[in-house]
């Protein structure tokens, strides 16, 4: 097994560089959309996690390492994983470096994307969701055909309800604070490729697909 893991914070654009690597046989692990799914069925974990994210705050790393161990698990010996999101604390990275030891799990690359904090800012107040197959928009940036309607399924769009001024501005802080520290941690290890993604959707698109195809 192996991966690659998309490290930046909210609004670079993890979910949406993810679709390039799809096409290339990855296989999407994003541990929020995980958590949001717990949320959407109302299981105990989804009613302790939405408390946490509607606060702009993390999961425990317990609760972290459970889903990803989990995944693990059923995994096949030739799978390739795309961890968006994860890992997000150190103790996630130490955690994730024993699985790495213990698993057979190849580390392959550390995948920065870089973007400055009004333009996260921006992203994320105009972005809007598909309530049905997730499916990620943008007001401005990727609107779709028919205000507040998926092109893909007919779902209806919605914010998410982390995206609200003050819930983004603790998300970006808590970046800072707890998830930026993986930059030189992940550097040392000679394993970070930085990209700059604040530029277009096809820019950005482009230098992953030629990196990591
Ligand atoms: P998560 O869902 O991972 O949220 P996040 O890290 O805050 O990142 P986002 O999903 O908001 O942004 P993104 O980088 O994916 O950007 P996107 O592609 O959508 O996690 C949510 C919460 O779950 C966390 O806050 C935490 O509470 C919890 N959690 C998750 N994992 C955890 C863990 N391991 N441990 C503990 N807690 C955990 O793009 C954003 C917008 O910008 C879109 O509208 C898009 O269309 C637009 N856009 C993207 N690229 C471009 C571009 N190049 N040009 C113009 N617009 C663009
Ligand atoms: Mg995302």
């Amino acid at each position: 097994m192996t991966t690659v893991v998309l490290l930046g914070p909210p609004g670079s654009g993890k979910g949406t560089v993810s679709e390039a690597l799809v096409e290339k046989g990855f296989s999407h692990v994003s541990t929020g959309d995980m958590l949001r799914e717990q949320i959407r069925l109302k299981t105990p974990l989804g009613v302790e996690a939405k408390k946490r994210l509607d606060q702009g705050k993390f999961v425990s790393d317990d609760i972290a390492m459970q889903m990803i161990e989990g995944l693990l698990e059923d995994a096949d010996v030739d799978q390739k994983f795309l961890f968006d999101g994860f890992p997000r604390t150190l103790v996630q990275a130490e955690k994730l470096d024993e699985l790495i030891r213990t698993k057979n799990l190849i580390l392959e690359a550390v995948i920065l994307l870089e973007c400055p904090n009004d333009q996260l800012v921006e992203r994320l107040s105009g972005r809007q969701t598909c309530e049905q197959c997730g499916a990620v928009y943008h007001l401005s940036y990727k609107p779709s055909a028919v205000d507040g309607i998926c092109d893909q399924d007919g779902g209806e769009l919605k914010s998410r309800t982390d995206d609200v001024a003050e819930t983004v501005r603790k998300r970006l802080e808590i970046y800072t604070e707890r998830t930026a520290p993986l930059i030189d941690y992940y550097l040392e290890k000679g394993l970070i490729h930085s990209v700059d993604a604040s530029r277009s959707f096809e820019k950005v698109r482009h230098d992953i697909a030629v990196k990591f195809g």
